[in-house]
């Protein structure tokens, strides 16, 4: 059974059709890589994964068990094991680094104060903020505070990890370090994965499989060597970063167009 299994979703804001029909299924202990162009319904796949955003229709579902299905206690149950690294940092600003990082262990662990500032001091070490602990997050810059919202999401030792373009910011260094926890986390944990990013070097380091979201669908859900051959001309585009192609066309017309109707006459 997968641990993340994502059935004809559909999700539309107004006349916004942003995910149309996606079926994606990661298995544990999977690192799955998601392209897409911005604005492509990435964040929203993602909040829909999370239960933060109701599918018009489809679902998903964590172990089997489907999220839209779930009573408020068994989704927080849920979501406890689940890592998440918002695009935006989203820390407390008014909470230092040591608190924003240990807020989740303090809040669902009975771990002593001792064992949370070790283990906040763990996940900072891990990603390059070591001696951070008592800075706020107006003092940081924009790639440290997204390292510090990295080590929270991992700070719990989740089961899942959902990362939204988390290495957005950083510099090459970074993104390759960050790129490197996530496979360690892989390795070691047996963490399963749906990381977003522009990075295209990160996404192949990292992925086991990539899909790219296309006008609400996944175009391909393939193996990091198969997804670079892959004759779509959509794929090739992207992975050339070229302005020229069908990427940023206008979708076709439907294939039956409704009768237009007259315009209003006005009196
Ligand atoms: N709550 C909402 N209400 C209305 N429209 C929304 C909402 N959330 C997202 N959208 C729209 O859905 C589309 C997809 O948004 P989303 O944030 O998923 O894009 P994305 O692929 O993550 O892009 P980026 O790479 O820029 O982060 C956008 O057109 C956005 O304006
Ligand atoms: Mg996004």
């Amino acid at each position: 059974m997968p641990v993340i299994d994502v059935v004809n979703l559909s999700k539309s804001f107004g006349k916004l059709v942003v995910l149309s029909d996606v079926n994606l299924a990661v298995e544990e202990g999977e690192s799955l890589v998601i392209l897409g162009g911005s604005g492509t319904g990435k964040t929203v796949l993602l909040r829909c994964i999370m239960g933060l955003l109701k599918p018009d229709s489809g679902h998903v579902a964590m172990d089997g068990q489907v999220i839209q299905d779930l009573t408020r206690d068994q989704l927080f149950e849920v979501r406890k094991q689940i890592g998440m690294c918002f695009q935006m940092a989203a820390l407390f600003d008014s909470m230092s680094v040591e608190e924003n990082v240990g807020f989740a262990l303090k809040r669902h662990t009975t771990m002593t104060r001792g064992e949370v500032s070790d283990r906040v001091e763990e996940c900072l070490n891990l990603v390059g903020l070591k001696g951070t602990q008592k800075l706020r997050p107006a003092e940081l810059s924009g790639g440290m505070k997204r390292r510090v919202g990295f080590a929270r999401a991992i700070a719990l030792k989740p089961k899942i990890l959902l990362f939204d373009e988390p290495t957005t910011g950083l510099d090459p260094v970074m993104t390759d370090v960050i790129g490197r926890i996530i496979m360690d986390l892989k390795q070691e944990l047996g963490v399963t994965s749906i990381t977003i990013t522009h990075d295209l070097k990160s996404a192949f380091a990292i992925a086991d499989r990539i899909a790219l979201l296309f006008r609400g669908k996944c175009l391909a859900v393939q193996k990091p060597e198969a997804f670079r051959v892959n004759p779509n001309e959509v794929i090739q585009q992207f992975l050339r970063g070229d302005a020229d192609g069908p990427f940023l066309q206008d979708p076709p017309p439907p294939a039956h167009p409704k009768k237009s109707t007259p315009p209003e006459a006005h009196p």
